[in-house]
């Protein structure tokens, strides 16, 4: 049996995925061999296929997946074959077999589907990481969330809910009833000013925004804020759009960020991502798998695509801005 796997050989359109065959990887001592059963797709790996974010080619998009174990590494000590498993790979989850290191995975319990277990791991670990520690929020904190009805804005919205954290979120006009029902309270941000909005809502401003879309509009997000409040940028979707090098896209997306950081006053700015080395991953993860089999939070599932056909998700995430997220079935 071979290996299945979407690799771009350089930056560039969805045309730049191509699918490889190859002999099934073997883990290294701390590693697990996972059978894949769902794969995300996300925002990122557009920025990777794009050259936005910084790669090295040849490459394999895919931030999160969810299988069995195949086989484990001589020192691995948390799992065994047979297991269920729901693992952060950063890069490299669109293929079949993965070997990851077991620090990056954790347990699935009998009677999740690999679908919504893969959707909760890049999403929902970040939503989470965003709330409790990027913008350190508590019980009785409000926030702004952009893209309110996305795939990370739907997970703000369940976990602020469950955190007991007020939450206000941009959405365009179509998706206001989704936003209303995860339990937001929505701002069209096509037809009305937010911080306007903002400012009517709250009289003082909320206590933290989270900006996934970075550039001018980090400026407007800042005056959203109270006067202790917290910016916590966590994406660049302004940098995917627009002519020009890629690179340049990113520096003017960025650039406001470090203005804002410099303003004297008692207001914070911070950027989040998360990453295979980000601190608490694995612990957040399992707690975001275990909301899940308990029901406390349910994310909603867009379309799900075979491997082969990793472009058409690509281009499906791209043009139809879909609510929910968007599965690769290896
Ligand atoms: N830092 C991290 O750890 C981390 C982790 C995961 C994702 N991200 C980033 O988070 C961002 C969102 O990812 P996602 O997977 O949630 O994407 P998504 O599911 O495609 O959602 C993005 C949402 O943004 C909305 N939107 C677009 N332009 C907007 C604007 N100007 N104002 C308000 N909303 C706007 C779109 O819906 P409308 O129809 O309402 O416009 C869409 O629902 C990306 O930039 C991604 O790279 C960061």
């Amino acid at each position: 049996m071979l290996n299945k796997r979407i690799v771009i050989e350089r930056a560039g359109g969805v045309e730049v995925l191509k699918l490889i065959e190859e002999p099934i990887p073997q883990p290294k001592a701390n590693e697990v061999l996972i059978q894949v059963r769902a794969s995300g797709v996300a925002f990122g790996d557009i920025l990777f296929r794009q050259g936005i974010s910084p790669a090295t080619y040849p490459m394999t998009p895919g931030y999160d997946i969810a299988g069995e174990v195949e086989a484990i590494g001589s020192a691995v000590t948390k799992f065994k074959t047979g297991d269920t498993v729901a693992g952060f790979s950063g890069t490299g989850g669109y293929t079949t077999y993965i070997c990851l290191p077991e620090n990056q995975l954790t347990t699935v319990p009998d009677g999740l589907n690999p679908e919504e277990t893969v959707s909760v791991v890049l999403n929902y670990t970040a939503a989470y990481q965003l709330l409790t520690k990027a913008a350190g929020l508590k019980s009785g904190n409000s926030i702004l969330i952009h893209g309110a009805a996305g795939g990370v804005g739907t997970a703000v919205l369940q976990l602020a809910k469950i955190l007991g954290i007020k939450a206000y979120g941009t959405v365009s006009t179509s998706k206001i009833a989704l936003v209303e029902k995860e339990g937001g309270i929505p701002i069209d941000y096509t037809k009305t000013d937010f911080v306007e909005q903002i400012r009517l809502l709250t009289e003082k401003g909320v206590d933290a925004v989270l900006d996934p879309i970075g550039g001018n509009h980090l400026f407007q997000s800042y005056k959203a804020l109270n006067k202790k409040g917290r910016l916590v940028v966590f994406g660049v979707s302004s940098a995917v759009k627009g002519e020009g090098n890629p690179k340049i896209r990113l520096i003017k997306a960025m650039l406001p960020f470090l203005l804002l950081k410099l303003t004297p006053d008692s207001k914070s700015v911070v950027i989040s991502t998360i990453s295979t080395k980000t601190k608490g991953l694995q612990e957040d993860m399992a707690k975001m798998v275990n909301l899940l089999n308990e029901g406390k939070i349910k994310p909603i599932i867009a379309k799900a695509f075979p491997l082969a056909q990793a472009a058409e998700a690509q281009l499906f995430l791209e043009q139809t801005k879909p609510v929910g997220k968007i599965i690769l079935q290896p």
